[in-house]
């Protein structure tokens, strides 16, 4: 079966602590607890995806460790086509440190392993995968030659091109904006691309606008419990977002993303598709780690 979303991107196994706060510089705190879930923002959309109702494909790296071979068992055992994900020798697989505090508010470090590896001609092999998709995810955890490579190339091929700029270190390049169909920052990460702080609706929409103005097809400002701001050439519309008692935020963004592609895959409009990303986004802040705290199709239909 040919995959309708293709996510080029990550995979990271995640060293997850709970502590009751997260440590200052120089500080050593007692944890309570400490376990490994398959993670990485690139896995995760495309784990969101699959578990949300689409047919997906994953591009990307993982080491020749046991951690590699955890995280593509994890994406096959969701039904993801994972022919695209290869195994570079002599490299360990992307890893996340993550802290979580009691206020569900978290801190990562990521080392790239395999992911940093990832090059644009090893995506191009598996260019039979884009040419089959209707919706093509990137993130940045990747080299940003390969994105570049990527975007291009998923747009030219008349994909719908989403990117998702995490994690963002500043303004992207001027011309990926005419490739990008959906660009779908958090508040940081908006802050990051334009210089502009985002705080709330008012300043998401004044980023926003900045983007579509570089050239970018439409926006989404995710803002966590201030729900979600669509910035369109035409107008902008603000989906709230349901009200939960978060757990752990961990790959919240990755689950709405994965959602409304897999929303927009299976013919909802694009309103229906962000609400739809938005109510998996809620049911898994409400539980523990990335992958598996990803809800079913199931568990959102009433
Ligand atoms: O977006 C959450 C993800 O970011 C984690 O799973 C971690 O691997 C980092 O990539």
């Amino acid at each position: 079966m040919n995959a309708k979303v293709v996510v080029v991107g990550s995979l990271n196994m995640d060293l997850v602590v709970r502590a009751q706060r997260l440590p200052r510089a120089g500080e050593t705190l007692p944890g309570e607890r400490f376990f490994t879930v398959p993670g990485g923002k690139g896995a995760n959309q495309a784990v969101a995806a699959a578990r949300l109702g689409a047919s997906v494909a994953m591009i990307g790296n993982v080491g020749d460790d046991d951690y590699g071979r955890q995280l593509h068992q994890a994406l096959s055992a969701e039904g993801i086509d994972c022919q695209g994900v290869s195994t570079c020798p002599g490299v360990s697989s992307g890893v996340a440190l993550i802290t979580v505090d009691a206020a569900s508010q978290n801190c990562i470090v990521v080392i790239p392993g395999g992911n940093g590896l990832l090059t644009p001609q090893s995506v191009q092999h598996f260019e039979a995968l884009l040419q089959a998709a209707q919706v093509v995810i990137c993130q940045l955890e990747v080299p940003v030659e390969t994105v570049a490579w990527t975007l291009k190339r998923a747009h030219d091929l008349g994909k719908q091109v989403i990117l998702n700029p995490a994690p963002a270190t500043g303004p992207l390049p001027a011309q990926w904006f005419a490739f990008i169909d959906y660009l779908t920052p958090n508040e940081s990460e908006a802050e990051a691309l334009t210089g502009i702080a985002v705080t709330d609706q008012a300043s998401a929409q004044l980023a926003a606008e900045r983007l579509l103005q570089a050239g970018a097809g439409k926006v989404i400002v995710t803002l966590g419990a201030q729900g979600a701001l669509l910035v369109t050439p035409e107008g902008h519309q603000h989906y709230p977002a349901p009200v939960v008692q978060p757990l752990d935020t961990t790959a919240a963004g990755d689950t709405f993303i994965g959602g409304f592609a897999a929303g927009l895959v299976r013919g909802l409009e694009e309103g229906e598709a962000i609400a739809f990303g938005q109510r998996a986004a809620a049911l898994s802040v409400t539980r523990a780690g990335a992958q598996p705290s990803i809800p079913y199709l199931a568990e959102l239909v009433p």
